[in-house]
């Protein structure tokens, strides 16, 4: 009996395998090769069918095993337990193998990152886009030659892909300015608090979001923004036209974003940005951006494909808010989201928006797990990120750069807060300062290049 369950939980992970369930005089046996093991990976065309198979057999011999009126519940119970176990995400999840199974969304993914190098090759050869084109032909006969041999080494593979999808997002069309607005690209120091205030409502809400208008050329704003009901939802935004205004919590204008917080055009988590007098927030429960024209008061929305939501991803390295998957930023060329996605292993992914038309023009993927930062900010198109040190230090260490694919891991820029927990930080590219919300203080500093 022992041997009969060992087998066939081997057929439950080698679903790509040829494997046959034979009924034999008192188990039914489905034979396999050892090699799988070093292979955990594979094709889905089949494997239901495979799987059917085997289960079949079972079936039919329980069934005999009972019309012959031979009691053997152990075995029904194992059958039981098979039954449950063909549950193969369940179980791959547990195994840590969940991702070496989805091959059909690698191959997709290669064709959609050739598509896009062809398209950005007509539009503007160059030799970096010949290069990639021809990376990625050779890169899609790899999988086909994988699919045929059943030879598979995923992790390696979407290590590639990720560097070739980084490269042809850096080489899509970018505004012509994109680097000389900022000549020194990488942050070097960052200063003592230069603004520290108590939120204007209350200590007890510990998570929101503060800043300036960050649109360049725009008039001096601030804005506040706080979460309630579990430190998770929030549809008003507080205004000030002056610093003055904003130090002495006078003369404000609260816009409603949505008619309460628990509407569908309500903000969840402390992720949110004012750019253009427009908010841009994860929308109330869903993997979705909004964003709230305060001019016009409208709003629109854009599917975040893949993120994790509902604290599935949120920024966690120690004392966490919770609610902080989706994070918007904006700096001097627009409007950013970073979250994280299953397909990239939750590690960082960064997106690039367009605000008007709310259009995502770029994707870029870093290596970067989003569970083991605090906070993030983009810069000059560099994503930046945060960790605890202690109750009253963190640290800036580690930077991802947009317009050459680089990660830097060695930053250690060090700056003051007054309490542990951070539930948002975000740059205004207008006075280069950053904005952070402490809970429930509200600081801000000044950032050297
Ligand atoms: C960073 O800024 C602090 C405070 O303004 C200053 O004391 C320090 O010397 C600066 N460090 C560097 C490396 O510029
Ligand atoms: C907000 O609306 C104003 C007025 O129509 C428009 O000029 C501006 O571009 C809009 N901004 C965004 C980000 O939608
Ligand atoms: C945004 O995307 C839509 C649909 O893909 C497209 O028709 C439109 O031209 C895009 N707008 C901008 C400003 O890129």
């Amino acid at each position: 009996m022992l041997s009969y369950l060992l087998v066939l939980s081997v057929i439950v992970t080698a679903e790509a395998q040829k494997i046959q369930g034979v009924q034999t005089d008192d188990s039914c046996v489905c034979k396999l090769s050892s090699s799988i093991w070093a292979f955990p990976a594979v094709r889905f065309e089949g494997v239901q069918k495979q799987l059917q198979t085997c289960e079949d057999n079972l079936l039919q011999f329980n069934k005999k095993v009972k019309d012959s009126n031979a009691r053997l519940p152990k075995m029904e119970l194992t059958l039981k337990n098979i039954k449950t176990r063909l549950n193969r995400f369940e179980y791959l999840d547990t195994k840590g193998l969940y991702n070496t199974l989805n091959l059909q969304q690698l191959t997709e993914e290669i064709d959609s990152i050739y598509y896009t190098a062809k398209d950005v090759n007509k539009k503007s050869p160059s030799k970096e886009t010949t290069d990639l084109l021809k990376e990625l032909s050779t890169a899609r006969k790899d999988v086909e030659n994988m699919y045929k041999n059943n030879i598979f080494n995923l992790e390696t593979m979407k290590s590639r892909l990720r560097d070739l999808n980084n490269r042809v997002q850096t080489c899509k069309t970018i505004p012509e300015d994109f680097r000389s607005t900022c000549y020194q690209r990488i942050m070097s120091n960052i200063s003592s608090p230069v603004v520290t205030k108590l939120n204007s409502i209350s200590t007890s809400y510990v998570s929101g979001a503060w800043g300036r208008e960050a649109k360049q050329g725009s008039k001096e704003r601030f804005w506040e923004h706080w979460l309630v009901s579990g430190n998770k939802l929030g549809n008003t935004i507080r205004m000030y036209n002056s610093h003055e205004d904003f130090m002495g919590s006078k003369n404000y204008k609260d816009e409603s974003i949505a008619s309460s917080y628990s509407h569908q055009n309500a903000v969840q988590g402390s992720g949110t940005i004012l750019y253009d007098n427009t908010v841009f927030y994860q929308c109330y429960g869903t993997a979705e951006i909004c964003s709230f024209n305060i001019t016009t008061q409208a709003t629109k929305r854009v599917e975040l494909a893949g993120a994790g939501i509902n604290n599935k991803f949120p920024f966690c390295y120690y004392s966490c808010r919770d609610w902080t998957d989706i994070d918007l930023e904006a700096d001097q060329n627009g409007v950013w989201v970073i979250y994280a996605t299953d397909e990239n292993h939750g590690n960082i992914v960064v997106s690039r928006l367009e605000p008007v038309s709310l259009n995502i023009t770029h994707t870029w993927k870093t290596r970067l797990f989003k569970r083991s930062v605090t906070s993030t900010f983009m810069v000059c198109g560099v994503l930046y990120a945060t960790r605890f040190v202690n109750t009253y230090k963190e640290e800036v260490f580690y930077a991802f750069d947009t317009t050459t694919g680089h990660e830097i891991n060695t930053l250690s820029l060090p700056f003051e807060k007054v309490s542990a927990g951070i539930a948002n930080i975000n740059y205004n590219p207008v006075d280069r300062r950053l904005y952070m919300y402490n809970d429930g203080y509200l600081l801000a500093y000044n950032t050297f290049s």
